[in-house]
């Protein structure tokens, strides 16, 4: 069977990969499963430069076809931060707990209709000697003003969905793909993924 290598040893992302992809015929690996890949510098201004570098790395290191997201979380009464650097807000090695407390600080003085806020997602696929390609997905919402640690990872604890009355971390992954960013990129990348199988991938 055809592999396909998964950019990321997010066991919570690696979780909703699997879940929209499970039943392509594809077997697909993750960073786990190769312990050697050097650290990407995810060092472009956009989530399309960073999603793109992950994907060319692991694809010409492993000869697989690789697959990468990168997300930002992109707040309006910040100006659109944390964006590109969601995974580092508080700083380098901080927890997410830590990005999340400093959210909420930030915003402690704006008012729940303003603290809207913006998740989008890039999906990479790069094929050796065939093709790269981009899908993306986006959701609006609010910053809550206090978080819930249920489950969830990043900033799940303190983002409701527009429309919504739970936040990220309160809902299931299955529930969760069907609306948010990276389930939107996600799908359309499954239904590329299936399309090769007729083009002889
Ligand atoms: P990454 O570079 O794609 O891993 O995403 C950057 C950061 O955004 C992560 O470290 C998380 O803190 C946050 N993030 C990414 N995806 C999600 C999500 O689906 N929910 C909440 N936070 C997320």
């Amino acid at each position: 069977m055809q592999k396909i290598v998964l950019a990321t040893h997010n066991k919570d992302k690696l979780k909703e990969f699997l879940e929209v992809l499970k039943d392509l015929p594809y077997k697909f690996m993750s960073l786990y499963d190769i312990p050697d890949f050097p650290a990407v510098v995810e060092d472009g201004d956009t989530l399309e430069a960073n999603s793109l570098k992950k994907a060319k790395e692991l694809s010409s290191f492993t000869g697989y076809p690789a697959l990468a997201d990168d997300t930002g979380l992109f707040v309006d009464a910040l100006n659109g931060a944390p964006g590109v650097f969601s995974a580092r807000f508080a700083g380098k090695n901080c927890s997410y707990r830590d990005n999340v407390n400093k959210l909420l600080n930030a915003l402690k003085e704006i008012p729940f209709e303003q603290r809207t806020a913006t998740f989008k997602t890039v999906v990479t696929i790069v094929w050796p000697k065939k093709s790269t390609v981009q899908f993306w997905g986006i959701i609006e919402g609010h910053i809550t003003t206090n978080a819930i640690w249920d489950n969830g990872f990043g900033y799940d604890p303190i983002f409701l969905p527009s429309g919504k009355t739970r936040v990220f971390s309160e809902i299931s992954v299955e529930e969760k793909n069907s609306i948010s960013h990276r389930g939107q990129a996600l799908k359309q990348a499954q239904n590329w993924l299936y399309q090769q199988k007729g083009s002889g991938a």
